[in-house]
């Protein structure tokens, strides 16, 4: 067959069926454990995501002179994980695709916690379900919980077995039990897919170092220091705290190994097509598992080549799509969700309903810490009304906090446009959140500072950071207040924005920086751990004492969150930025199901009035109710926000 195709479509449309062509009867054969039912559902999603599947794998490996051999591998691996997958999934999948957007739902609300950390173990969490009810949860993200080395191990994202559960938090029977225990209850089960590297105990890795050549191919290995220096010429240091650069040097196996995280956390090699197989199935076992979304870590760093950053490479965009296609023919109802913590430009091209239909939203995040620092909104008003539109069918996954950094990941381009200067800015919000800055209310501490770059990241606890800290120690209760409503103004624009909501569990009732983890050597070093406090149960206790802290910051957010339930315009992505008019004002208005908001955001510890035609003309009359307070607000010239008030105004109709 001629190489010379009338388009690469054509040729790949009659490429990738002849090649289907000849593998079915090999599976069929293979697998005539399945039954008829089985075996139609498998091969008319096969049908259906081959063609996307084939061209993919061919423009990554298509120089491969064995890569045929590993297509049909992959399809066995996906006939067997189709056939170990439980009734009830393969229910879900098809409930899924009958309903892809199921997810837009304004019901929505997602929440992160660390399975030790919050409860102790798997059946700790079980024991929580009704907890994660109360405030609404309908997706939980358990933070890394599978076998990984003692002593540090990157908080579990260094994964040396994917298959087994830490010893110490349960089993995979328990974990697949409690999946489905919480789907019974409304909640979707969220666990990473570390799959940019293997702990340096993985089985892959032990092998590697015992000098199994095979194996050795899995990652990124050189002999001497010439082909590191070549890369590194052009790479960003992830942690520089743990070692320059992005290798690290192992004396038994005589071999630099890229690490580009810790020096424990082997970066897997993704130009071996055995690499993508194995992985592959690793993913499709944790679908099995009854993941109903995977959080793809680290998806910037999977693809690696010479001369360049090794970040964002067009690459690592087809290996991420042909993950999604193997997604839909062997457990369609799994989703992706991309952790691009990179520039803007580059977040938005993980999204997209082959790749990633959900995304976490760094820029929104990271603005939002912005805006409360400078008490101005210019930049997240400008930087929204560019970047918050996405691809249909897919959803940011808006946060305030996470487990991890706060990184300032705003372009340097919008910002200029601005007259704002990046670099310089920069340097003012890292003093700003780690008290360097005199009159600042935030208590936070740098992580990973680089001299040699200046740059640096936030650490510290949504609370902490938002002034709580400060004013309980040092300040009134006047001060106290304020740092309660950033802390709700900033859950508050989250939870009506558009998309879904992520609450990183313990700031809904103020959790504040634990410098404990100092004390722990495996932890000493990495000031996120600030961030990651064990949950205060007792303290969890007083949610509904409004004259207790918790209850006076739970019960606003409960009713924050209720607001998002029962107001239909809040669903989907939809969102256009208003014209406030003040430079302190975020505004924005959001339109669904025949209903219509609009969303005021003061960042200012003062009162802020704006000019009423600002809101009137996108069609609300001078009439409305505010869902938050659920009182009538009538304006004529100008409406008046307290200070951090958040209003959400709903048309009289
Ligand atoms: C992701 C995780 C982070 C981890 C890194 C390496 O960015 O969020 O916690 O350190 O990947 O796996
Ligand atoms: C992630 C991000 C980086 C972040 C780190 C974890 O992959 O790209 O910005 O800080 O890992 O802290």
């Amino acid at each position: 067959m001629s190489t010379q195709p009338l388009s690469d479509a054509v040729w790949y449309e009659a490429q990738s069926r002849r090649t289907l062509a000849r593998l079915l009867p090999r599976l069929a054969d293979r697998y005539r454990a399945m039954t008829a039912d089985q075996w139609l559902a498998f091969t008319q999603r096969l049908a259906a995501h081959f063609p996307r599947l084939f061209k993919l794998l061919h423009g990554v490996y298509s120089e491969q002179y064995d890569f045929f051999y590993y297509l049909e591998e992959l399809l066995n691996i996906a006939a067997r994980m189709w056939l170990e997958r439980a009734d009830e999934l393969k229910v879900l999948d098809v409930a899924r695709e009958q309903n892809p957007q199921w997810f837009q739902a304004n019901q929505m609300l997602g929440g992160v916690c660390y399975v030790d950390l919050f409860a102790g173990d798997l059946n700790g969490i079980r024991s929580k379900i009704p907890y994660f009810k109360e405030l609404g949860l309908t997706y939980l993200h358990l933070m890394p919980l599978f076998r990984c080395p003692d002593g540090n191990n990157d908080g579990g994202y260094a994964v040396s077995s994917y298959r087994e559960v830490d010893p110490q938090l349960g089993t995979i029977e328990q974990l697949s039990d409690l999946a489905s225990e919480l789907r019974a209850n409304g909640i979707s089960l969220v666990l990473d897919f570390v799959f940019n590297h293997t702990s340096d105990e993985h089985a892959w890795a032990l092998k590697a170092r015992s000098g199994d050549r095979e194996f050795q191919e899995f990652y990124r290995m050189f002999p001497d220091r010439t082909m590191p220096d070549a890369y590194e010429k052009n790479l960003r240091e992830i942690f520089p705290d743990e070692h320059p650069g992005a290798f690290t040097y192992f004396p038994d196996i005589e071999r630099w190994v890229w690490t580009t995280f810790h020096s424990f956390q082997w970066d897997l090699n993704y130009a071996h097509p055995a690499v993508f197989n194995a992985m592959a199935e690793e993913m499709l076992a944790l679908a099995n598992v009854g993941v109903e979304a995977l959080r793809l870590d680290a998806v910037a760093f999977i693809w690696k080549q010479l001369g360049t950053g090794c970040e964002n490479l067009p690459e690592a965009h087809l290996l991420i799509q042909a993950f999604n296609a193997v997604a839909r023919i062997a457990a369609p109802a799994m989703l992706f969700k991309s952790e691009a913590i990179v520039h803007p430009d580059e977040v938005v091209k993980y999204i997209g309903q082959d790749e990633c239909q959900l995304s976490y939203n760094p820029l929104l995040m990271a603005l939002l810490w912005n805006s409360l620092a400078t008490r101005k909104t210019r930049l997240l008003a400008h930087s929204m009304k560019a970047r918050f539109k996405i691809p249909m069918g897919c959803a940011w996954v808006n946060y305030v906090r996470c487990h991890d950094d706060i990184g300032w990941t705003f372009s340097d381009e919008d910002a200029a446009q601005l007259g704002i200067n990046g670099y310089d800015h920069r340097q003012f919000l890292n003093a700003f959140y780690t008290s360097r800055f005199e009159g600042t209310f935030a208590r936070g501490l740098p992580f990973q500072e680089n001299p040699k770059t200046g740059d640096c990241r936030i650490s510290g606890t949504c609370a902490s950071l938002a002034g709580l800290e400060k004013a309980l120690n040092e300040e009134s209760n006047v001060e106290v207040e304020l740092a309660l409503r950033r802390i709700l103004l900033i859950h508050g624009i989250i939870l009506t924005i558009g998309g879904i909501p992520l609450l990183y569990l313990g700031d809904e009732i103020g959790q504040l920086n634990d410098y404990n983890y100092y004390n722990d050597p495996a932890k000493a070093d990495d000031s996120r751990w600030v961030h990651r406090p064990f949950m205060k149960w007792a303290k969890a206790d007083q949610r509904s004492d409004i004259t207790a802290i918790e209850g006076r910051l739970y019960q606003r957010l409960r009713k924050l969150i209720a607001l998002r339930q029962e107001c239909a315009a809040l669903a989907g992505g939809e969102m256009d930025v208003i014209e406030t008019g003040s430079d302190h004002v975020f505004g924005f208005v959001r339109s669904n199901g025949g209903e219509r908001v609009a969303v005021l955001a003061n960042f200012t510890e003062q009162p802020q009035s704006i000019e009423a035609y600002h809101i009137r003309q996108h069609g609300f009359t001078q009439d409305c109710v505010d869902l938050v307070t659920k009182i009538d607000i009538a304006f004529e010239h100008t409406l008046t926000l307290e200070p951090y008030q958040l209003y959400c105004l709903n048309a009289k109709t």
